[in-house]
């Protein structure tokens, strides 16, 4: 099945499969079971982070699907991330031996830098280091000082390529002006209440890919939001297409520009997910989806605003 998926390619030559495997909140076993059944179902892409504590278990999916002869090791794309603990350019390449360790596996595909923004390092764990207020410790690292680092994981063999997360465009612009690797991905937050369009843009002219977290805005059955997933409106251009609405935003994402990384750890919507590249949408469907674009955000991270590095403080 995984022929027949769309791959993507980057601005240093290297491919990837355009939907991903999003695994925030999967633990527990969760996130093994969710990786080894997406692999199955022929996702070739997953996306984890230090931060997730879920490293161990994609490696663990990863290793076993390679041992049953299902994929090798070059047909899988694993992205992760360097937490804002390890900022220090000090600590990068431990931080990223440490999450091959946490893999048990000899380099990853894609290192991005989460967030442009640094915490003060206490320790491995301490992930979230707060002073005596319960105030998050924030620290001023150059997120360029970080970069020269993650392009030494590259001369290193640790990690194919790198890029970054939650950059803004005054942000992404500075780190173009004074690299000698170009990011190949920004990862961001992107889903019909924040479309990005702008970003996306900036990104497309650079030859950076999107990626789109928080595909689906974390659907809230009891609640009913996001309203894009509720409404009446995204079901009837579902009804067209004979597809939920998760299937017509995941569609939305990608025609717009980005490699959605829906969230799944419930095998049949893990499914549901991939189905998503037999039909297309119509102008008016665009229309529609483009209405909910209220610039809200899910995840603003307020507790880093006074860091110089926080990136949503200018329009995008
Ligand atoms: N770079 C960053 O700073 C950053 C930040 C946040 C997230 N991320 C990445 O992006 C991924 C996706 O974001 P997210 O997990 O926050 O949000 P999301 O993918 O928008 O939403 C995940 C939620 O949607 C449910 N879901 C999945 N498929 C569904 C479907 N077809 N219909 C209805 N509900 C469905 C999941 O439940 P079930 O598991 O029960 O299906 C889960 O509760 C993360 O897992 C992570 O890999 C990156």
């Amino acid at each position: 099945m995984s022929s027949k998926i769309p791959y993507v390619k980057h601005n240093n030559g290297t491919q990837i499969q355009s939907i991903g495997l999003g695994t925030y909140t999967s633990l527990g076993g969760d996130c093994e079971r969710a990786t080894l059944h997406a692999i199955d179902v022929g996702y070739r892409h997953i996306d984890t982070a230090y931060f997730y504590e879920n490293e161990n278990e994609v490696g663990a999916a990863v290793q076993r699907k390679i041992a049953e002869g299902v994929i090798k090791r070059e047909d899988i794309h694993i992205t992760t991330k360097l937490w804002c603990h390890f900022h220090e350019p000090k600590r990068v390449e431990y931080a990223c031996r440490k999450t091959l360790q946490n893999f048990g596996l000899q380099y990853v595909d894609l290192y991005l830098m989460h967030w442009p923004y640094s915490y003060v390092y206490r320790g491995d764990n301490e992930m979230m280091p707060t002073d005596a207020k319960g105030e998050v410790e924030l620290n001023d690292i150059d997120y360029l000082d970080t970069w020269r680092e993650m392009e030494k994981l590259v001369e290193l063999g640790l990690t194919k390529s790198i890029g970054v997360s939650n950059f803004n465009s005054e942000q992404l612009t500075r780190l173009l002006a004074n690299c000698k690797i170009k990011p190949i991905h920004n990862q961001i937050e992107c889903h019909p209440a924040l479309n990005q369009k702008k970003l996306i843009a900036l990104c497309k002219k650079n030859d950076i890919v999107v990626t789109a977290y928080c595909p689906l805005g974390r659907p809230n059955p009891a609640e009913k939001t996001p309203n894009y997933i509720y409404d009446a409106k995204v079901q009837a251009i579902g009804d067209k297409y004979k597809k939920s609405t998760a299937q017509v935003v995941l569609r939305y994402l990608i025609e717009i520009g980005t490699i959605p990384l829906p969230k799944s750890s419930n095998p049949k919507r893990i499914e549901e997910n991939f189905q998503i590249f037999d039909f297309q949408l119509d102008a008016e469907d665009h229309a529609i989806l483009d209405s909910y674009n209220t610039g809200e955000r899910l995840i603003p991270m307020t507790h880093a605003i006074k860091s110089k590095n926080y990136p949503f403080n200018i329009e995008f």
